[in-house]
């Protein structure tokens, strides 16, 4: 009988030299990208965040539009990338926000550099969808200590379809995840409900959008206040 191998994400150095090699061509992506990130900051409140972190922040090109378009003048933005390559382009796009803008290189740990309770809102786009489901459990944890009451964790990530020609595409995707997760740059449809439990968080908006038939889900979470 034929076996189909079955992969588990990439290592963190495997996404590190992908995103080295891939740098700006990320910005490519956006034809089925900008859906769900135009209906994630329709959602987000970013206009009375006073202190953002973005994990995994690419090019920086949403850093980019929350600063030129969203953010209040006051508030700080704060974004990581495991990428080098990534983590320069980046620090090149927010240039003319430096004084209240950085973005730092990490080793890919899920680890939030703030004191408990004290941002607003953490941000990742296209990001849980390459990390394994204990990084992702760690990642509701982390933002959940960090957040202020109130606080909301904004995500997007790639998803399973509803509709025949997206669960189509959603399952041909996963087949070649588990064949070659390089093939389609690490990232696999995930069900992001598994990680929010509803008992920390509350619900301020979910929706799947599926340009090209690619599934895209979005969700903005509120810390419950106690
Ligand atoms: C598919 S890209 C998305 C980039 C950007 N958020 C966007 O929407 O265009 C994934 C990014 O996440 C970064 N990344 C993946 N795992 C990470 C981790 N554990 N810590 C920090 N960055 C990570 C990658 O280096 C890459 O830049």
């Amino acid at each position: 009988m034929m076996q189909t191998r079955s992969r588990t994400v990439l290592s963190r150095a495997a996404v590190r030299a992908y995103y080295d090699r891939f740098g700006a061509k990320q910005d490519s992506q956006g034809f089925y990208e900008e859906p769900a990130i135009d209906a994630l900051i329709a959602h987000a409140d970013f206009e009375h965040a006073q202190q953002v972190y973005e994990f995994g922040c690419g090019t920086g090109k949403l850093a980019r539009r929350l600063l030129d378009q969203h953010l209040p003048d006051s508030a700080r933005y704060l974004g990581c990338d495991l990428s080098p390559v990534m983590t320069r382009i980046a620090q090149g796009r927010i240039e003319p926000y430096a004084a209240r803008a950085r973005i730092v290189q990490t080793e890919g740990e899920v680890r939030f550099p703030f004191e408990d309770g004290t941002i607003d809102r953490v941000v990742s786009c296209y990001v849980l969808d390459l990390m394994s489901g204990e990084d992702i459990r760690h990642y509701f944890a982390e933002a959940h200590r960090v957040l202020a009451p109130g606080g909301m964790v904004c995500v997007a990530s790639l998803g399973h379809g509803a509709g025949l020609l997206s669960s189509m595409v959603s399952m041909l995707w996963s087949g070649v995840f588990r064949l070659a997760p390089a093939l389609v740059g690490g990232c696999r449809p995930i069900e992001l409900e598994t990680y929010i439990d509803p008992a920390q968080w509350q619900e301020c908006y979910r929706n799947t959008v599926t340009p090209f038939g690619i599934p895209s889900q979005v969700r903005v979470v509120q810390t419950r206040r106690t």
